[in-house]
């Protein structure tokens, strides 16, 4: 079993679900990049072009993925040996790059993405870290299954993986969202809303989940703190 092989393919899926190494955090951009190309708030902060779009978000997420690798751990959903989804989770204290480190991605990014665009990043980040819980957590994200496997549970392995993880660990879980669609999705494995608010006006939901969570379909809808 290669190195950093965690678990699971069983005979009724082929899905497989494991860590991601160094050498894989550049197709997972990729992945990320491709699923998440058309989320509303990546619309207003990368512009309207769908090509220039997915370019500008690719760059992008291979510094949050890299982040994520060195301060967490990046999981892939692969069928038959390709990556086709892929889930970020961030330990706790580590939810944002310091300012040395958000200034080196800063410049190298200022090298292939526009100031505008990048101004408008910022404005983004910012925003979510103002909701940022006080409290020690997980922070949970990026997440993506390419369109053409979708709707076949595979996001839910990789989120349930983390959630079983988090469950281990005696930990809570945060994250955001920018469709209500994924909202129901995530309440499904036990986070809830705890605060809805327009970011660049655009509509998000800020998600947390308390450690020790029983992660079960009839769990969620409806038991929302607030929205
Ligand atoms: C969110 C995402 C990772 C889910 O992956 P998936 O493999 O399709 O997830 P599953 O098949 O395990 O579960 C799908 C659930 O997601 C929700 N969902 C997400 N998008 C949906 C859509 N377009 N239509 C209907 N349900 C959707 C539903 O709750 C659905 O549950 P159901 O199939 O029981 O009705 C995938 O839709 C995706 O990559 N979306 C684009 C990127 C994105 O929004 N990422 C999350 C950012 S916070």
């Amino acid at each position: 079993m290669p190195q950093g092989r965690q678990c699971q393919s069983d005979e009724r899926s082929p899905v497989e679900i494991r860590k991601l190494t160094t050498d894989e955090l550049h197709a997972a951009a990729a992945i990320l990049a491709h699923g998440m190309r058309d989320n509303p708030l990546h619309v207003r902060v990368f512009g309207d072009e769908p090509d220039r779009r997915r370019q500008r978000l690719l760059r992008f997420l291979f510094h949050l993925v890299r982040y994520a690798h060195s301060n967490g751990e990046v999981l892939g959903a692969y069928v038959h040996g390709v990556l086709i989804g892929v889930l970020g989770m961030i330990q706790p204290g580590r939810c944002r790059p310091t300012l040395s480190g958000r200034l080196r991605i800063g410049l190298a990014l200022l090298t292939s993405i526009r100031p505008a665009v990048l101004l408008r990043v910022h404005r983004w980040l910012a925003a979510w870290e103002r909701n940022d819980p006080r409290e020690p957590h997980w922070h949970i994200g990026p997440l993506a299954v390419l369109p053409a496997y979708r709707r076949h549970g595979i996001g839910r392995r990789l989120m349930m993986h983390c959630c079983q993880r988090m469950d281990a660990l005696s930990a809570s879980a945060w994250l955001e969202t920018d469709l209500e669609i994924n909202a129901t999705f995530y309440r499904s494995v036990g986070f809830v809303v705890i605060k809805q608010e327009l970011v660049l006006e655009v509509p998000n939901w800020f998600m947390s989940r308390p450690p020790m969570c029983v992660t079960s379909r009839s769990l969620g809808r409806g038991d929302d703190l607030t929205i």
